[in-house]
């Protein structure tokens, strides 16, 4: 039997209309059939990190869920805005939850930015993610062809969803995801 290949997709923007979270939901418009696409949408449910809570007993639930989320995805896609020049409270603290962990060690990322600017956040990310072991997708840079036109007062769910020249960026994501995973 063909193996399901399972990508985790998580978006650092709590926002109702957020560009980051439309992003992945049209890029799960356009799955491809042996390719299973959960985005998490729970970072808001994690509890602040704190190394002394991180012990056997005590009632992680959220945590353990996130944690095996990431464990059971064979890749993660990972898009997250910039707040003041830096990475999102909501996406630094659940990875914060992770280092010890380590699920994301060796985990094939995707690891586009969809903004125009955005680029200190994406630097320090980048980093996070390197620290912990992460195998960056080739060709997901700053400025590759998956940049969105779009900023916190202009979006709308339909503008991203319909929008021919996301749709045309998140297929040639797409290609570049299933012509990688043959290497994962
Ligand atoms: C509090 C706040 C701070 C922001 N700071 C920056 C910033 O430093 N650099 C930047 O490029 N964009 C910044 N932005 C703009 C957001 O990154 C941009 O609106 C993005 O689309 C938000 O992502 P979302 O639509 O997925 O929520 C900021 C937005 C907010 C609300």
């Amino acid at each position: 039997m063909k193996k399901i290949f399972k990508i985790l997709a998580i978006s650092g923007s709590l926002r109702k209309l957020s560009t980051n979270t439309l992003f992945l939901k049209t890029m799960a418009n356009f799955c491809p059939s042996n390719i299973t696409f959960e985005i998490y949408t729970n970072l808001n449910k994690l509890p602040f990190f704190n190394p002394d809570d991180d012990i056997e007993g005590l009632n992680l639930i959220e945590v353990e869920r996130w944690r095996s989320a990431l464990a059971n995805a064979d890749m993660i896609v990972l898009v997250s805005p910039e707040y003041a020049h830096g990475v999102t409270g909501v996406m630094k603290n659940a990875l914060d939850w992770i280092v010890s962990s380590g699920e994301l060690l060796d985990k094939p990322i995707a690891f586009p930015n969809i903004s125009l600017r955005a680029e200190i956040a994406y630097s320090h990310l980048l980093e996070i993610l390197d620290v912990m072991g992460c195998k960056l997708l080739k060709d997901c840079s700053p400025r590759s062809t998956l940049t969105t036109p779009y900023m916190l007062a202009d979006a709308t769910e339909k503008m991203i969803l319909e929008d021919p020249e996301i749709i045309e960026r998140i297929k040639a994501l797409w290609k570049n995801i299933e012509s990688n995973i043959s290497n994962f």
